[in-house]
């Protein structure tokens, strides 16, 4: 997704932008660009090219061509406008003077457009940005912030804004509305981000923009007002994020490093949660008594997050006996969803600012219920608006195909089940006992699973090639199999679908010829003889099976399947904890053989914040 960056200070503003702007590379895009303030022609310097942030950097030969110490930066995933030099931000006015920077979509660009055409200005690009960089040109008669005021009502949407002007260079102006933005505090200089990971290395000293405020940053600090230009005292945080472990380490991927780093994630998120033989949650946000009186649990979320929902359904309905529906986040809003405030809503979310999870949290809370979300990202907005957060200290996950971010989040919700279960008194106290056994035991057996990863890359070896995958399985391997059938689509582009096993039959097994590869999500116990008599209706028909189960079916598995990797065994409760493992290194290893840009997927963004 875009990346905004800006500095205002004593040194050169190019180098420190481009440096910025390498730290949201992850977040995906398409172009990148820069706007600096040259005090000797008392100009905006522009520069703004397609791809790879490289081309731009070399360009402007690593920013020693443009000189000054103001400047904003910009890397764009495009929404309005193809990918191309003339759509990259820095957007600005006609006559050069302003410039900005902007993430999100401004809803109503196109009338505000057809009323600038109207009045003679003329437009360069096809993107909506430009449109806010033409209005506020158009309102500016020597105020600046008047002007960004005027403009700031009557854009409508999402937007995080960066705006620099020729006439007032020793300020800049930063927006929020629905679009994280975040303010850094230097000695003798400012900064303006998108992401903390911008800036880290130059200020540890951040504060965070609500919807509605403005900042304005000078070298000597930052004044920020509410949408009625009235003062606002922000609160500055210190950040004690690792910057190494926004890294890649040794590793040759973020995507690896971040697998190989689940057993470590897991013991951070769920040791602090599993105190005295109990699951402990801090100032739960509902008494015993609302967790009683819930009718309905909502979970809502998208991609990956999504898919730890759909099994969360399955435990968090067999351990508390409470209906749970989950639903897509972007398909959420607009069916009318039965929530009232005996619904307890959780919103599951890596970056915390998925746009449509955002919505979907606003329309539940506004439909009365309460809010509980899952979180990675500290201080995000999906954190700020939730009644409860229950943070997953992943640590930051840069690929963009989620991993220790979906584990973790599956730990948090299957530690969610059981306090539930608990408290409602519908799971067994043996049950309960042994899954806080068997949570205490779970990291170290995801390092059982990532030991023998050399398996799984022979297994990918040999399937590398196929065009075409298919996952079944039943209950939770089922929704297992839908996040590991994303995870080999969005980093290796081979078509794939996850199916309910029993459900094959229904049509799809149409598709199943001599060759095809199927594989066979076999973990669940209870499951396990129904699951492979469907292996054995694909095997008929000439596909290639390859079984995942747990190591005591090994040898009844390898009967049937043309290979079988095994998990050691758990409680049904964590099994999906410790499958999705495999599932995620087959989906790197092909990848990796099919020559992939694995951290930064074709056409994907990390963080999503556009409808
Ligand atoms: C897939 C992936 C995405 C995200 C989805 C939601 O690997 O990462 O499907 O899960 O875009 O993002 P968050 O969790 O940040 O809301």
């Amino acid at each position: 997704m875009c990346g905004i960056v800006g500095y205002i200070g004593q040194e050169q503003a190019a180098p420190i932008l481009l440096d910025g702007l390498k730290r949201l590379e992850y977040r995906g895009y398409d172009s990148a660009g820069v706007a600096v303030y040259n005090r000797e022609t008392g100009t905006l310097s522009v520069r703004k090219a397609k791809g790879r942030l490289h081309v731009l950097a070399e360009q402007i030969h690593d920013g020693a061509d443009l000189r000054g110490t103001v400047g904003v930066g910009h890397t764009r995933w495009a929404t309005h406008g193809a990918p191309s030099d003339v759509n990259s931000h820095p957007q600005t006015s006609r006559s050069g003077k302003i410039a900005v920077v902007h993430n999100g979509i401004i809803e109503n660009y196109a009338e505000l457009k057809s009323f600038l055409i109207s009045k003679g200005v003329p437009f360069a690009s096809e993107t909506d940005t430009e449109v806010v960089a033409q209005l506020i040109e158009y309102f500016y008669q020597g105020d600046l912030l008047s002007a960004v005021g005027r403009v700031l009502h009557r854009i409508q949407g999402a937007y995080a804004l960066g705006i620099l002007c020729a006439d007032c260079p020793d300020q800049l102006i930063a927006v929020r509305k629905d679009s994280p933005l975040i303010l850094g505090y230097g000695e003798g200089c400012s900064f303006l981000a998108s992401d903390v990971t911008a800036i880290l290395r130059r200020t540890r000293q951040v504060s965070y923009m609500e919807d509605g405020e403005i900042a304005v940053l000078t070298r000597t600090g930052i004044r920020c007002y509410d949408h009625l230009m009235q003062p606002v005292d922000k609160e500055i945080v210190q950040v004690d994020w690792d910057v190494d472990a926004a890294e890649k380490g040794g590793y040759e991927h973020f995507m690896f490093k971040e697998i190989m780093e689940q057993p470590e994630a897991l013991r951070r998120c769920v040791s602090p949660r599993i105190r005295d033989g109990e699951v402990v949650f801090e100032d739960f946000c509902l008494s015993p008594e609302e967790i009683r009186a819930l009718e309905k649990i909502y979970i809502v979320a998208c991609g990956s997050s999504y898919h730890v929902g759909m099994v969360g359904k399955y435990h968090l309905e067999r351990l508390t006996r409470k209906p749970v529906e989950v639903a897509l986040a972007s398909e959420f809003r607009y069916m009318d969803p039965i929530v009232s405030e005996k619904t307890l809503v959780i919103v599951i979310s890596q970056s915390g600012e998925t746009l449509d999870t955002m919505a979907a949290l606003r329309e539940a809370r506004r439909r009365g219920g309460k809010i509980l979300s899952i979180v990675n990202v500290v201080g995000s907005s999906i954190a700020r608006e939730s009644d409860q957060v229950l943070y997953t200290w992943a640590g930051p996950e840069i690929a963009v195909a989620t991993t220790k971010a979906y584990s973790t989040q599956l730990a948090v919700i299957c530690l969610l089940a059981l306090y539930f279960g608990k408290l409602l008194g519908t799971i067994p106290p043996a049950d309960y006992r042994s899954a806080l056994e068997a949570f205490q035991a779970l990291p170290e057996q995801v390092e059982q699973v990532l030991s023998r990863k050399d398996d799984i890359q022979y297994y990918a070896s040999q399937y590398f090639n196929h065009d075409s995958v298919f996952f079944i399985g039943r209950n939770i391997d089922y929704a297992l199999g839908l996040e590991g059938s994303l995870k080999l689509k969005e980093i290796s582009y081979i078509h794939s679908e996850a199916y309910a096993a029993g459900e094959l039959k229904h049509g799809t097994i149409s598709l199943i010829e001599d060759g095809s590869l199927v594989v066979a999500l076999a973990a669940c116990p209870r499951l396990f003889p129904k699951t492979m008599s469907n292996v054995v209706e694909v095997k008929s028909r000439g596909a290639s099976v390859l079984a995942l189960t747990t190591e005591d079916r090994r040898a009844e598995t390898g009967q049937i399947a043309d290979g079988v990797f095994t998990i050691p065994g758990t409680c049904e409760l964590l099994l999906p904890s410790l499958s999705v493992v495999p599932l995620q290194l087959f989906a790197y290893y092909v990848a990796l053989m099919r020559g992939c840009d694995i951290d930064k997927p074709r056409n994907l963004a990390k963080s999503v914040t556009v409808e």
